[in-house]
């Protein structure tokens, strides 16, 4: 897994070329201007969405996402940010409405605890999936009920210090995978295993495992995050690479 100094600055202008996969994190507690500034470019579906959160931390990091989002896809397609549209999959995954101008881009996000996440490629899906590490959430019972056999016994053989960790990097990895396929929930979550020990290679064991690439990174300290991605790009030499919203915008 690379490290956290694996951030880097993103060039100015945003290109992404076939076979690339970029990473981007971004802190969603931002400065009122900031964030007045991204709510503008929201479409009235998504002004109607934040509405409806309860906390007003929740709903200023939707608008964060939403708008970091539109402008980082503005960025690579040459738009402007309020003028993208998206369409939704059959299980809600966003992606680029056909009417954007532009080349057609995959994206993906997950935000957690005021950090989000977001992945780009090229005509490839991709899905990504960001958790604080929690102890308290690393429980049996939860794995029980989520994880796959394999994947429970490989988690209860890990000393207890490592098992919040290794319970994220699991949660995290399933979640991406998921997400990459588009279909939420209709995967069954233990008809497919991934690794979990922490410092050992990543894997997926799925029927379609071929197909899919699954890094693991660290998106700051306390977190784990984790990128699937269709493709060949790794075999040809090609890695992520993982750059900062805030240094960018
Ligand atoms: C969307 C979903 C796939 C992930 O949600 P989550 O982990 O709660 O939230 P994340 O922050 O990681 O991702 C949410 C984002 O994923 C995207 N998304 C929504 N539906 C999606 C789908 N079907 N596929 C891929 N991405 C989707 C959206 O951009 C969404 O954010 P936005 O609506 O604010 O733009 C969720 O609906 C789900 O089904 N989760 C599985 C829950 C579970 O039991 N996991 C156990 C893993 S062991």
């Amino acid at each position: 897994m690379p490290d956290p100094d694996i951030w880097s600055s993103p060039p100015k202008n945003l290109e992404l070329p076939e076979r690339e996969v970029h990473i981007w994190r971004a802190n969603l507690d931002l400065e009122p201007e900031v964030l007045s500034r991204l709510a503008s470019t929201l479409d009235n579906d998504e002004k109607a969405r934040a509405g409806r959160f309860h906390f007003t931390r929740d709903r200023d990091n939707f608008t964060a996402c939403r708008g970091i989002l539109r402008e980082l896809l503005g960025g690579y397609i040459g738009s402007s940010p309020a003028s993208i549209e998206f369409a939704y999959g059959e299980f809600g995954k966003p992606a680029q409405h056909p009417r954007n101008s532009g080349p057609p881009i995959r994206f993906n996000l997950s935000h957690s605890s005021g950090l989000a996440v977001f992945a780009f490629a090229r005509n490839c899906e991709i899905g990504i999936d960001l958790e604080a590490i929690s102890p308290e959430f690393a429980g049996e019972e939860i794995a029980e009920r989520y994880f796959s056999a394999r994947e429970l016994a490989e988690l209860m053989a890990l000393p207890a210090e490592t098992r919040p960790e290794g319970f994220s990097l699991c949660w995290t990895r399933k979640e991406a995978y998921v997400k990459a396929r588009g279909a939420g929930l209709q995967i069954p979550l233990d008809s497919f295993s991934v690794s979990l020990t922490p410092n050992q290679p990543e894997r997926l064991e799925s029927e379609d495992s071929y197909r899919w690439r699954l890094r693991s990174f660290k998106p700051a300290p306390g977190f784990v995050g984790a990128v699937v991605y269709e493709g060949v790009h790794e075999a040809q030499g090609f890695h992520p690479r993982y750059w900062d919203w805030g240094v960018w915008r």
